[in-house]
Order: C-alpha cells, then sequence, then structure tokens
C-alpha cells in the first residue's frame, strides 16, 4: 500500500444478480491526483464510483480512502450505519442531476450537510456555505431557490454543497451530461479550479477533451473491466487497445477532440 495514494481499490467485484458488473477492479489515486473513468454506457463507471463512497457495497475486494478503509467478501463484516455515514461524509459526490432541495434556499441547501450531518453551529455552517458558493461563483444567489438558477448554476450549487463537508476526495458522476451545451463550460471550469487547487478527484465523463486537460490518469473501462489506463493524454492521443480506439473513435469524429498530433 503506497503511503501517498488517496484512494486505493483493490480486486473490486460487484454483481447485480447474475450480472456481473466490476471483475477485479483496481484502481489508485494519488493525494491530489485527478483520474478520469470513460467508456461504454454500462461499463460499471457509475458503480464503481458509487462503491468507491460506498453508496454500493462491493462484493468483494477492499476500499479505501484515506486512512479508512473496508474490506468485502467471505467472513467479512458490513461496516454499521454510523460508520458508512461518517466514510461518505469524507467523499464529496456530484451527480448528473443536482438533487436540491426546492424549498431550501441556495445558502440553506449548502449548509444543510454542515449543520445536520457534522453538526455545526449554524453561523459556522453558513460562514462555510457562503465561502463554498463564492468560490463557485455563486455568492450573490445564496438567497435564490434553485428554481429560479440555470442548469449549469444548480450543479455548481450542488458542487459546493458537496465542499461544504470539506471532504477528502470529490466524485463526478457526469456532472455536465444533463446541462446544455453552454452551460457545461462553467461546471468544468470550476471542476479544473478545484484540480488546480490539489482536490483528489475521479471524474466520470464524456468530455474527452476536458478528461485531456485536467485528469493526469485516465482509465477506460468495458464490461466491468480496466482495459486500459495511463497518463490521460498518452491514451487519449495513442491508445493501445482496439477498444479503445473504438471508444475515442466517436470523439473524434465528433470533432470533440484535438487533432492526435497536438502537442500541448
Ligand atoms: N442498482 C442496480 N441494480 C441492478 N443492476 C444495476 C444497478 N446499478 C447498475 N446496474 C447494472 O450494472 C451495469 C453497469 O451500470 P453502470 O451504471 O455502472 O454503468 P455506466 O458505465 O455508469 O453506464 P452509463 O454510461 O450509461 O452511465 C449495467 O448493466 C446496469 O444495468
Ligand atoms: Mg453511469
Amino acid at each position: 500500500m503506497s503511503d501517498t495514494s488517496k484512494i486505493e481499490i483493490r480486486s473490486l467485484r460487484k454483481s447485480f444478480g447474475d450480472n456481473e458488473v466490476l471483475k477485479n477492479i483496481n484502481l489508485e489515486v494519488p493525494k491530489g491526483g485527478v483520474v478520469a473513468l470513460i467508456g461504454p454506457s454500462g461499463s460499471g463507471k457509475s458503480t464503481l464510483l458509487r462503491c468507491i463512497n460506498l453508496l454500493v457495497v462491493p462484493d468483494g475486494g477492499s476500499v479505501r480512502v484515506g486512512d479508512t478503509s473496508f474490506s468485502f467478501g467471505d467472513g467479512a463484516r458490513l461496516p454499521d450505519v454510523r460508520t458508512l455515514a461518517t466514510f461518505r461524509a469524507t467523499t464529496g459526490m456530484v451527480f448528473q442531476h443536482f438533487n436540491l432541495f426546492p424549498h431550501m434556499t441556495t445558502l440553506q441547501n449548502v449548509m444543510e450537510g454542515p449543520v445536520t450531518v457534522r453538526r455545526m453551529a449554524k453561523a459556522d455552517a453558513e460562514k462555510l456555505a457562503r465561502a463554498q458558493l463564492a468560490k463557485v461563483g455563486l455568492a450573490e444567489k445564496a438567497d435564490q431557490y434553485p428554481a429560479t438558477l440555470s442548469g449549469g448554476q444548480k450543479q455548481r450549487v450542488a458542487i459546493a454543497r458537496a465542499l461544504a463537508m470539506e471532504p477528502d476526495v470529490m466524485l463526478f458522476d457526469e456532472a455536465t451530461s444533463a446541462l446544455d451545451p453552454e452551460l457545461v463550460g462553467e461546471v468544468l471550469a470550476v471542476i479544473q479550479q478545484l484540480a488546480s487547487e490539489g482536490m483528489t478527484m475521479v471524474i466520470v465523463t464524456h468530455e474527452i477533451a476536458f478528461a485531456r486537460e485536467v485528469a493526469d490518469r485516465l482509465i477506460f473501462m468495458r464490461d466491468g473491466v480496466v482495459v486500459e489506463e495511463g497518463p490521460s493524454r498518452q491514451v487519449i492521443d495513442h491508445p493501445q487497445e482496439a477498444a479503445t480506439r473504438a471508444f475515442l473513435s466517436h470523439f473524434h469524429r465528433a470533432g470533440a477532440l484535438p487533432p492526435a498530433n497536438a502537442t500541448s
């Protein structure tokens, strides 16, 4: 086990009924590292991400985030509810759909976790929440309700809400896929800023050019296995496996990538 890795996944397995969705997955993310996870629909990306914060309980293998680790499989005791809750609080997750509370203002949405889960005093939680809203560029929207925000703004509130838990790592599951194209950039900019500040992140994305730019490493998954992984630019510009090439060719055709010989 490496001293510097923030996330370490070993021999992870997960099935839903007969459907073996994750087959012996290994993944290590160093502190401050950014890993992009790409692959076709149904390849197991979301399930892997959900296993990292134990929203999905693996059938076998181990998961470690920071100093906390869990083993699964024969004879392993499942973590109790309280342990799970504490653990999840250290892994911020952002989904495709923002799931903000509609009856709460932006500020109240971001304060909710610190107050109810972290038992923070309201005044402190408010200060923290305002700081996180400022960070995602929404300080002036604190008193508005989610219904009055654009999709990009809602997603930035969702990111602020996750950050207000002061997580060790951030997990993004297609955080921009539900957005209108013109709103994607503002959310990617926030993710990019987090990367530059040294946040450890795993990002499931279809934004290949963004993954190439922001992620240190890229993992291409198919049918529950890691087919190829390496430095993101290397994998995207010079994929070694036929399956990776086939997957990436869709994006080349769509013009979403710089030419393969681009150097920066
Ligand atoms: N809760 C569940 N119950 C049963 N099957 C599930 C569950 N969650 C996922 N699956 C199945 O696991 C497989 C992998 O799903 P997963 O959502 O991880 O794929 P994905 O790579 O994230 O796909 P997409 O790009 O479409 O989001 C699929 O066959 C899916 O139907
Ligand atoms: Mg998914």
